[in-house]
């Protein structure tokens, strides 16, 4: 019989399942080490379009190398069951600091949403910009929003999940898939094809509830929130809030312009606009 993922790994507990894939907290006693085990969903092996997707993030995981992504370890196919082992991150989701700070109502220190902003931008620079690093294509994430933000214990963010992210490794006639809908950029509804500025516009959302602390589009229902990223009001941060630096609050208003024109063009731009006030 085939080696499965249950005899090569100790499995420990399900962290989450979602609609393409599960992922388990396991001990690989090989290397002796805790890693996160993300593997397609059983349950959709036969799904062509799972599975295009997700040996397209075995593929990026398998060539990505950055501070600001956790490092894939090993990928594969194991009795049928497509995996990546991941470093296991010990730390929590950006969402679940969001939602306690707005559940104390207190706000995300300042310097840790600059930590936030450098942090995700540099991930984002390195994926919009293979021209620093020959050996992938250009990618788009597709799904910048808190959830998908680990921070460690020291603080420093992580971007995960490349499982709906779009780049020349991907088959063109694979659908885009939609991320998280209240960081959706607006053209996206226009029928725009990615590109980079999708994810500028992302951040821009997500520093956003990072500094005010309540989020910005999400409404009751989907239709609602894609109203509010086409028509609602943007407030300015540095004056809803007196201790946000302007050149901050600027910046996310610039990540968030509707046009995509008139947003920085990709994470290279608004990582040398934060670099500029460090
Ligand atoms: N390297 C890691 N270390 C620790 N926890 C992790 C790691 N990677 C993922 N997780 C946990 O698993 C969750 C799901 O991971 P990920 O977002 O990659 O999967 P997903 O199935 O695409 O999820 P979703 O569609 O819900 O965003 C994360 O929110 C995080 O809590
Ligand atoms: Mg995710």
């Amino acid at each position: 019989m085939a080696r499965g993922l249950h005899q090569r790994f100790q499995i420990q507990g399900c962290v989450a399942k979602s609609r393409m894939a599960v992922v388990h907290l396991a001990f690989d006693p090989e290397n002796e080490r805790h890693i996160a085990l993300k593997r397609q969903r059983p349950d959709l092996r036969d799904d062509p379009l799972i599975t295009s997707l997700f040996r397209h993030e075995q593929r990026l995981a398998e060539t990505f190398s950055h501070p600001h992504i956790p490092q894939a370890l090993e990928t594969g196919v194991m009795d049928g069951d497509a995996y990546i082992a991941f470093e296991y991150v010990q730390g929590h989701r950006l969402v679940d600091l969001l939602t306690q700070i707005n559940q104390d109502r207190r706000f995300v220190a300042i310097s840790q949403v600059w930590a936030i902003a450098r942090g995700v931008a540099s991930a984002l620079a390195y994926l919009h910009r293979p021209g620093l690093n020959e050996s992938f294509p250009s990618g788009v994430h597709m799904d910048v929003c808190p959830h998908n933000i680990l921070l460690r214990e020291n603080g420093d963010p992580l971007l995960i999940d490349f499982g709906i992210s779009r780049s020349a490794w991907l088959a063109p006639d694979v659908p885009v898939v939609l991320g998280r809908e209240a960081y959706v950029a607006p053209e996206l509804f226009r029928g725009a094809s990615p590109t980079p500025a999708l994810d500028v516009f992302a951040l821009g959302v997500l520093l956003h509830e990072a500094l005010l602390a309540k989020p910005l589009f999400r409404a009751a229902d989907r239709a609602q929130t894609f109203a509010r990223i086409q028509h609602a009001p943007i407030s300015v941060p540095h004056l809803e809030r007196s201790s946000c630096p302007p050149e901050l609050g600027s910046i996310v208003l610039r990540a968030l312009a509707r046009d995509p024109q008139r947003r920085f063009a990709d994470g290279g731009e608004i990582l040398s606009a934060l670099s500029a006030h460090m």
